[in-house]
Formats: C-alpha cells, structure tokens, sequence
C-alpha cells in the first residue's frame, strides 16, 4: 500500500490508499477522484488520465517512455513533469506521492 494524494486544480485535495501494483490512475478511478477520465482504460492511447507529478517526486517516479511521451502531445497543456497516470504503477517507494490534476483532459 501507499499513500497518494491528488490535488485538482482548484486545489482540492484527495488522499488516497494504493494498492502496490495497481496503477495511479486506477487508483483514482477506484478513489473518484475527478478529473481523472481515463477513457481506453489504461492502453496508453487516450491521454485522458493525464498529471502532473510534484516537482519533489519527479525523480523517484522517473520520466515517461517514449509511447507514452508520444500520448502526451495529445494532453491538455502538458509540462515537463507530466505523466499519464496509467503509466505509473504504485509500489513502496511511492509512498506519500502527490500528483496535481490538470484543469481539464484533452
Ligand atoms: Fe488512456 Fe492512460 S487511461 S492513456
């Protein structure tokens, strides 16, 4: 299990319990966190569970590959600390991670 929280734009705060194995995203469709749509359901080819994580966790959660780089052109105003949350997978280290929720998806 780890801690993560998720802050919409507005500032709303969401913490939540992941399973280890689970991916971020799924953990928030689980949490109903909003703004997290989520539309092929994981596959890497909608862009719609778009994130940005903290700036003090971007290292532990590492950079995106290069399919998934690709995906985030199509993200609503992606930085160079956005993820998709599909693509992270929660695991002990991740412990605590705090992700902010774009203002809208695609
Ligand atoms: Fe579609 Fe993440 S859920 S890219």
């Amino acid at each position: 299990m780890a801690k993560i929280t998720f802050i919409e734009a507005d500032g709303t705060r969401h913490e939540t319990e992941a399973e280890t194995g689970a991916t971020v995203m799924e953990t928030a469709i689980m949490n109903g966190v909003p703004g997290i749509v989520a539309e092929c359901g994981g596959a890497c080819t909608c862009a719609t569970c778009h994130v940005y994580v903290d700036e003090a966790w971007s290292e532990t959660v590492g950079g995106p590959s290069m399919m998934e780089e690709d995906m985030l052109d199509f993200a609503f105003q992606p930085k160079p600390n956005s993820r998709l949350s599909c693509q992270i997978k929660v695991k002990d280290a991740l412990d605590g991670l705090v992700v902010h929720v774009p203002s809208r998806q695609g």
